[in-house]
């Protein structure tokens, strides 16, 4: 880990409607750590998370990504910034008439003047980064288990080389032992991609495995930020409530 800053939210504020879910917040990303955002389902962690590469939009304060405010950036000023931060969508956003390879090329036709023998060669490349091999390319997503949808997603999100990687609850509906792969690949191709993580979870099994730090956001705030070790220990009593409804440490 730099612990360089990569990402900076100063004073953001979101509502919708009369509901204030980000409240003033600050958080700081730190170049090459997983950062687990943790938190109760409905508490804004995925608007958060939606702020780091300008799929929304806070009402006031400004988000900050590798030195650039992006906070104003219109839709085609952001695409750089996507590519420099990639998302892995809660569900997978799997394009299900495409072929696992079309879905992994799409971003690469889009953005990239990569030649077809490039782009496959990039394809069977991120595969073996999630441990899926060439064999999976002409399959359709209907044809695949949940674990192996979200390892080709990741594939995809990650053939574009992006610096952050933002994960919105990338274990949830999945089996434990298939949970426990995904939370291993977190960790893996965060040190082998030389990558920033970035974690949207409610599961605190998964927390524990992939992160360096925690923040835990709670009433529009982040109560707890800071490292792993120091979140079980921690004041806030919702916090605690977590880890002591959770399993165990590893
Ligand atoms: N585009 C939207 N329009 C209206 N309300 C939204 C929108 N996105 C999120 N919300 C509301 O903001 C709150 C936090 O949502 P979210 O960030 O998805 O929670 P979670 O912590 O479960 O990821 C919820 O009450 C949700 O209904
Ligand atoms: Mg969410």
């Amino acid at each position: 880990m730099s612990g360089e800053t990569i990402i900076s939210f100063h004073g953001i504020s979101r509502a919708f409607g009369d509901k204030v879910v980000l409240d003033r917040v600050d958080l700081d990303v730190l170049a090459g750590e997983v950062l687990v955002i943790l938190g109760g389902s409905g508490t804004g962690k995925s608007v958060a998370l939606r702020q780091m590469n300008g799929l929304d939009h806070p009402d006031s304060g400004t988000v900050v990504v590798g030195g650039t405010d992006i906070t104003r950036l219109t839709e085609e000023e952001l695409v750089p910034v996507r590519r420099k931060v990639g998302m892995l969508f809660q569900g997978g956003a799997l394009f299900d008439s495409m072929t696992v390879f079309e879905n992994i090329a799409f971003p690469l036709w889009e953005h990239t003047s990569m030649t077809d023998a490039e782009i496959r060669e990039r394809a069977v490349e991120v595969l073996s980064f999630v441990d899926l091999g060439p064999e999976v390319l002409p399959l359709l997503p209907s044809s695949l288990s949940g674990g192996m949808k979200k390892r080709v997603s990741l594939a995809r999100t990650i053939s574009l080389k992006p610096e952050v990687l933002l994960y919105d609850e990338p274990t949830t509906g999945l089996d434990p032992v298939t949970s426990m792969t995904i939370n291993r690949l977190i960790v893996d191709l965060n040190t082998r991609l030389a990558t920033t993580s970035v974690v949207v979870t409610h599961d605190i099994n998964s927390t524990l495995y992939v992160a360096d730090r925690i923040a835990f956001l709670m009433d529009g705030r982040f109560v707890f930020v800071g490292p792993k070790a120091e979140a079980a220990t921690s004041t806030v009593p919702e916090l605690r409530a977590f880890f002591e409804a959770g399993g165990t440490e590893k």
